[in-house]
């Protein structure tokens, strides 16, 4: 029970459905569940959302699903204000949706440039300067922001993708300095190339598989519950003297 009577909050995570492929934010739902945590899923894919929180309750946690699109400042607000109204508190923000447009610099559209940064750099700041102040009424809380690798080192084939992840990985450390004192920790985690419902198109395709696979030093692609439980580490107390950093999860590959 390493999350026992905190609440969390997390974006991007209608994914959670057991048996079927979860996203990062469905497997950390799942995760912080069984360590005790109250969990609130949140996504704009409403009727999965709703059939994951249903399932999560059914084995026994305490799981609702809301809507929240990142974008939007007035939907943050309705969400904190009600996980405030309902639980008191709020211990953990998972900042995780995410979207992804691979094209070459010439074919990225102004929409799709927005898109990237809106929902990535754009999600991210909303959720932390909304997080915070109900984060400080319960004495402190923990902010995991999900960059990638690609926030890291350049994409290949997604520089809007890769500059809006960048953003996430600067971002989270100005923000952990701001916020250090009030023992509200922001960190970022940075998945490798990972099988989810994200990238199930493109990485089922056998070449493209086989070409990730070979940048992986591990040999394999990650899963969900490999990022899973990265973020369990940083959203629980055992991550206490940690904040600004940036949790790699990648099988080798940003080392080479
Ligand atoms: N899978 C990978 O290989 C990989 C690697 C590095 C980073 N990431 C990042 O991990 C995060 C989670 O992605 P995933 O791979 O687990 O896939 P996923 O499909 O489970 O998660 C992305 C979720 O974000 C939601 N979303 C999209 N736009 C949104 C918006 N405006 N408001 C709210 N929710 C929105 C989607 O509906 C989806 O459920 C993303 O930020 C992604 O960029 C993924």
């Amino acid at each position: 029970m390493r999350l026992k009577g905190k609440v969390a909050l997390l974006t991007g995570a209608a994914a959670a459905i057991k048996g079927e492929l979860m996203g990062f934010g469905g497997a950390a739902a799942h995760v912080f569940a069984r360590e005790g945590a109250k969990v609130v899923l949140t996504d704009i894919r409403d009727e999965l959302g709703d059939r994951a929180a249903e399932a999560l309750r059914a084995a026994g946690h305490d799981a609702r699903y809301m809507h929240l699109d990142v974008t939007s400042e007035e939907e943050w607000t309705r969400v904190i204000d009600a996980v405030m109204a309902m639980h008191g508190r709020l211990d953990i923000l998972f900042n995780n949706a995410g979207v992804g447009f691979p094209r070459k610099v010439e074919d990225i559209t102004l929409a799709i440039w927005e898109q990237e940064l809106n929902v990535h750099a754009k999600g991210v700041f909303l959720g932390t300067r909304t997080a915070i102040p109900a984060m400080r009424k319960g004495g402190g809380g923990s902010i995991i922001n999900t960059s990638s690798v690609m926030g890291i080192v350049g994409s290949p084939t997604s520089p809007a993708y890769s500059a809006a992840k960048g953003a996430i990985t600067v971002f989270t450390k100005s923000a952990a300095l701001q916020y250090a004192k009030e023992n509200i920790r922001i960190n970022s985690v940075h998945p490798g190339y990972a099988d989810t419902p994200l990238t199930e198109q493109r990485f089922n395709d056998p070449a493209v598989r086989q070409v990730l696979i070979d940048r992986t030093p591990m040999g394999r692609l990650g899963t969900a519950d490999d990022i899973a439980n990265g973020v369990l580490f940083l959203a629980s107390d055992e991550s206490s003297w940690v904040t600004g950093s940036e949790l790699v999860i990648d099988g080798g590959m940003t080392a080479q």
